[in-house]
């Protein structure tokens, strides 16, 4: 099998072709423009459709190359082999290996719309409906799933539910990782409250200390991971967000700057009176205990504390922390959705 991927130039999803040649398949790339490199390999070159050559070398390059499928992205493209597939099974030996363009690029977005309309049909049932539209949800579902991390839509949901309950003042985030959460943060943040969220992250393996237990299969990877560039998909992940800003630091050494109002990343108003915290640094029961000990003081009355992993499969350290903060009774109202426990710091009437 061989399969010829035209125009390749236009193909963002590489990891797919990745896969089918780990898979054993031979992937060849073709494109119109000459020099082209695909899969880190010299593209064949085919002329543009509208030329008047195209089939014919077209027909020569897939019998010079052994080429048996052919896959495109492109809808014009895709048009022509399907006017020509019977003859390309019969004559040429070559399969058509894509769907029409415009059901895949569907497809891909159908799930998060499907989801975003879900939500929304919750959130009319509860009257919440009225601040953000299905399409919005659906936007905020897309975009946040193409961030990697360790965020589900579980959480997502979650946070959708509880941005409109959270009062006025600072989020912060502790551990962010490759900002897929606080992707989600920072846009809800800033589409109820008119808030500033605040990351803190160390992004440095040295500042890292082992969560142990089941978790050490975890902190073995440390010696692999290149950070720098984990930060680096962070920065990119919330450079558009105004409201977003970062401290690349420790939870413990970024308070100090986080109550003088120095950041590392844009220059954001706050209030220093946090409304929600988000927990999700180093899950060790001694650190998140720390992290809980530090911040929840600056938490403001009827702000909203999460812990998250509070479910977790590789230790306890989050559940035990969240337990002895519950147990304060600070804490007028307390759920868990997904893996993750909510709190909301006591109003007193
Ligand atoms: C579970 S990940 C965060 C996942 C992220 N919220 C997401 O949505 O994908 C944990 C993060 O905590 C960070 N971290 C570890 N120790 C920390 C500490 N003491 N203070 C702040 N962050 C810490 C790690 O660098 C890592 O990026």
């Amino acid at each position: 099998m061989k399969l010829l991927v035209f125009p390749c130039d236009c193909e963002t999803d590489l990891e797919k072709f990745m896969l089918i040649e780990k898979l054993g398949v031979e992937v060849v790339g073709a494109s119109s423009s000459k020099g082209n490199h695909f899969l880190g390999k010299d593209s064949l070159f085919l002329p543009y459709i509208s030329d008047p050559c195209f089939w014919d070398e077209f027909v020569e390059v897939v019998s010079s190359n052994s080429i048996t499928n052919v896959y495109t992205g492109h809808a014009g493209v895709w048009g022509i082999f399907k006017e020509h597939e019977h003859q390309l099974e019969k004559d040429l030996g070559v399969f058509l290996s894509s769907e029409y363009p415009f059901d895949i690029e569907w497809n891909r977005f159908e799930k998060h719309f499907v989801w975003g309309q879900h939500l929304f049909d919750k959130l009319q049932k509860c009257g919440l409906d009225k601040r953000f539209s299905v399409e919005q949800v659906a936007s905020l579902c897309m975009n946040y799933n193409q961030i990697p991390g360790q965020s589900d839509n579980q959480k997502l949901e979650a946070l959708i539910y509880l941005a409109q309950d959270i009062p006025d003042g600072d989020w912060v985030e502790i551990g962010s990782l490759y900002g897929k959460s606080a992707y989600a943060l920072g846009i809800l943040a800033s589409h109820f409250g008119n808030s500033s969220l605040i990351c803190i992250d160390p992004w440095d393996i040295k500042e890292i200390k082992p969560q142990e237990g089941k978790a050490a299969v975890l902190d073995a990877q440390a010696d692999i991971i290149d950070v720098s560039k984990i930060f680096a998909i962070f920065k990119s992940s919330i450079s558009l967000l105004k409201n977003v800003t970062y401290i690349q630091s420790s939870s413990e050494k970024a308070l100090p700057k986080y109550l003088e109002g120095v950041f590392d990343g844009l220059t954001v108003p706050a209030s220093k009176q946090i409304a929600f915290l988000h927990i999700d640094g180093n899950h060790h029961f001694d650190e998140v205990t720390k992290d809980i000990k530090l911040w929840e003081p600056h938490v403001c009355v009827g702000g909203w504390i999460a812990v998250d992993d509070y479910l977790w499969a590789f230790g306890d350290g989050p559940r035990r922390a969240g337990d002895n903060l519950l147990q304060t009774g600070r804490f007028d109202i307390a759920y868990v959705a997904g893996d993750t426990l909510y709190m909301r710091k006591a109003i007193c009437d």
